[in-house]
């Protein structure tokens, strides 16, 4: 049994986790962590990590990136790893969780979802045989219509993916209104669509002489960064300091 501590658990992405985690029995939720609590979980709730006297073979964390700092004290402290999904991190928080890896073990990856990663993993192999043959590529990412930033941190996520395979050489274009000039060979055009509820679309266009192909991802509710987060907590549990990523958990 893999006993977690729940970051922000009564938050929307706590409450979907204590949800899924119900319903395994590989893994149980121990105590949670979080600034409001109605006493309505079956586990003990603490205000911060400095109140909290449970130990757990892992933690994870879809809190805030203010709370950020306290969770890789305890992380250290106890050498507990932790999934790490809080966003908004500081360049500071960023590098701090570089050094605290070397100390253990802390998974980060910017959408938890198994389904992106996996295709963010069979981009490099299909971008390999096909920008020799000549195909463009192009993304484009749809969201609701409450979302602030574009495009999003998986568009590009998923377009890093394609440009480490050849050596970050790839320009990304998010406009192309203010000049009239032909794409080049080396560009990667990302383009936003916002409306609705639509709760994250992404599709990856490689566009041939003759033909088209499109690795396309849909996201119909936030639970799948959920079941990604549970995956990669049974995987993190035990393991030695190291940054890890998903593409560890899909090996
Ligand atoms: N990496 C991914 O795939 C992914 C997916 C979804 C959400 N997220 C991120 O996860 C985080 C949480 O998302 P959410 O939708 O559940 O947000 P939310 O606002 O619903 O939940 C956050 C919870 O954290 C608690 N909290 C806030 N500050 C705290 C503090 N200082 N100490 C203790 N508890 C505190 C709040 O009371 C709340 O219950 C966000 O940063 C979000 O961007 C990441």
């Amino acid at each position: 049994m893999v006993n977690v501590i729940m970051h922000g658990c009564n938050g929307h992405m706590g409450q979907t986790i204590t949800n899924i985690i119900k319903e395994d029995n590989e893994i149980q939720i121990v105590a949670g962590i979080d600034l409001f609590d109605d006493g309505h979980n079956d586990y003990p709730v603490f205000k911060s990590f400095a109140d909290c006297n449970i130990k757990a073979d892992v933690i994870i964390d879809f809190c805030n990136a203010k709370a950020v700092d306290g969770l890789l004290d305890y992380a250290v402290s106890t050498g507990t790893p932790v999934v790490l999904c809080s966003t908004g991190l500081s360049d500071e928080q960023l590098a701090r969780v570089n050094e605290d890896s070397k100390k253990v073990a802390i998974l980060r990856s910017a959408n938890m979802s198994l389904g992106v990663n996996l295709i963010m993993k069979l981009l490099k192999e299909a971008a390999a045989k096909l920008v020799p043959a000549g195909f463009d590529i192009e993304i484009v990412e749809k969201h609701h219509n409450l979302k602030l930033d574009a495009p999003s941190g998986t568009a590009i996520a998923l377009a890093d993916s394609i440009n480490e395979e050849f050596d970050n050489s790839y320009e990304y274009v998010y406009d192309r209104s203010q000049r009239r000039q032909k794409r080049d060979s080396k560009e990667i055009g990302i383009s936003a669509v916002r409306g609705g509820t639509i709760v994250g679309d992404h599709d990856v266009i490689f566009a041939g002489q003759d033909e088209v192909i499109t690795f396309s991802h849909t996201a119909y509710s936030k639970a799948l960064f959920g079941k990604g987060a549970v995956t990669a907590a049974k995987y993190l549990a035990g393991k030695g300091p190291g940054l890890y990523t998903m593409k560890e958990v899909l090996e």
